[in-house]
């Protein structure tokens, strides 16, 4: 075993999202699988030959780091973008290998191109438009420095791409904000196409925005969290079921995460349990521990609130969250032993315990708890 809890992957989730999202996007656009933040938790190292295996050939990252975690497991034939941080000496390497990357400023453009020269190969460049977002991009008085040094280095860099990214798609509270970034960006399409600066593709989707604005498509989606089956809030999936003729959420969860049953234990009336007073036991109790705390990604806020499936019963976590341990009410449940599985996201007999609910009782975004879910858990795949 040598492990405390795994994470298991659902290939056949994957398929099917896959599905909905192309169904969602169209037959002509090309989606890039978002795989930043550890492919949110569920492990590159896994998550890429699988994706592989699904069709996907598109995969972006945050940093040359991850990158290289994918490239070291790539069947070689996919597309790598990074579209955060690349260090200057990290150029040659992303060059040589045609890993893709953004440029977002001038610093990058002319670290890019002295890179280029050195190597002798191109630099596969994917130009970030600020619009509206205000974090990384050119804005438009930059722009007649940012062609002329484009067109004076053509035969150093490769123009894959003119994008930009919205400040917060999947909330209607953004709308006028996010429509100004397409109207903004549409307006540097058209300046650069009439300087004769023409990229391969044009991209600005996120999940949210591929979803809610149609036009934001373009040429390549940047699917994150929808791939994972979540929909990036409520608000988004609301808006799908209302544009279709859906009844239900068609995303499918990928992950489950489920660990075993360490302890049992009786507790008399009156007793505290665990660190401190925060639990009071009210009555005998009988109480299991589980080896997995917020050295495992799970929250210490879900003291006295996480929920567990334990023997088909739905068991609540009482106490603080440890480092290492939780400690759960299983008076109710006298069927449970030693070893017995505990889930902490999925599914057991008819109850299912989702990424949602688990994030709400801890305030975090789905987005959240997913990307802290540790390198260290073991991730299986299964069907
Ligand atoms: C630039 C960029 N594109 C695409 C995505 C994917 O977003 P989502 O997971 O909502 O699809 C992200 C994620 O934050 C991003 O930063």
């Amino acid at each position: 075993m040598f492990h405390t809890s795994v994470i298991e992957i659902s290939k056949s989730a994957l398929v099917s999202n896959l599905k909905y999202i192309r169904k969602i996007v169209g037959k002509n656009v090309r989606i890039s699988s978002v795989i930043k933040g550890n492919a949110y938790g569920h492990h590159i190292e896994s998550f890429v030959p699988i994706a592989e295996e699904c069709g996907l050939d598109h995969f972006s990252v945050f940093s040359a780091e991850e990158a290289l975690r994918v490239k070291n497991v790539s069947n070689g034939k996919s597309q790598i973008m990074i579209m955060g941080i690349i260090d200057i000496n990290e150029l040659p390497w992303a060059i040589n290998n045609q890993v893709e990357f953004y440029v977002f400023d001038f610093y990058r453009l002319e670290a890019a191109i002295e890179a280029a020269k050195t190597t002798r190969k191109s630099a596969i460049i994917h130009l970030e438009i600020e619009t509206g977002m205000n974090r990384t991009g050119f804005d438009n008085k930059q722009f007649a420095k940012l062609a002329a040094l484009l067109k004076e280095n053509e035969k150093h860099l490769v123009l894959e791409g003119i994008c930009t990214h919205y400040a917060g798609a999947e909330s209607i509270a953004n709308y006028h904000r996010v429509m100004n970034q397409i109207k903004v960006f549409n307006k540097a399409r058209t300046w650069f196409e009439n300087e004769g600066i023409k990229p391969h593709i044009f991209h600005s989707a996120c999940s949210a925005a591929a979803v809610r604005y149609p036009k934001t498509r373009m040429n390549l989606v940047r699917i994150g969290i929808m791939q994972y089956g979540f929909w990036s809030n409520a608000e988004t999936l609301i808006h799908y079921l209302t544009q279709s003729d859906k009844h239900n959420n068609p995303l499918k969860r990928l992950i489950s995460w489920k660990s075993r049953i360490m302890g049992i234990k009786e507790v008399k009336t009156g007793e505290f349990i665990g660190y401190g007073t925060t639990y009071l036991a009210s009555r005998d109790m009988r109480i299991a521990t589980i080896p997995i705390g917020y050295a495992q990604g799970f929250s210490r806020s879900l003291g006295n609130q996480g929920r567990f499936l334990i023997g088909g019963e739905r068991v609540s976590v009482i106490g603080t969250v440890n480092m290492n341990l939780v400690t759960v009410d299983i008076t109710n449940v006298p069927q449970a032993g030693h070893g017995d599985e505990v889930v902490i996201i999925g599914e057991q007999g008819d109850l299912s315990i989702s990424v949602a609910s688990f994030s709400e009782l801890s305030n975090q975004l789905n987005y959240e708890l997913l990307t802290r879910l540790p390198d260290n858990i073991p991730r299986i795949i299964i069907d």
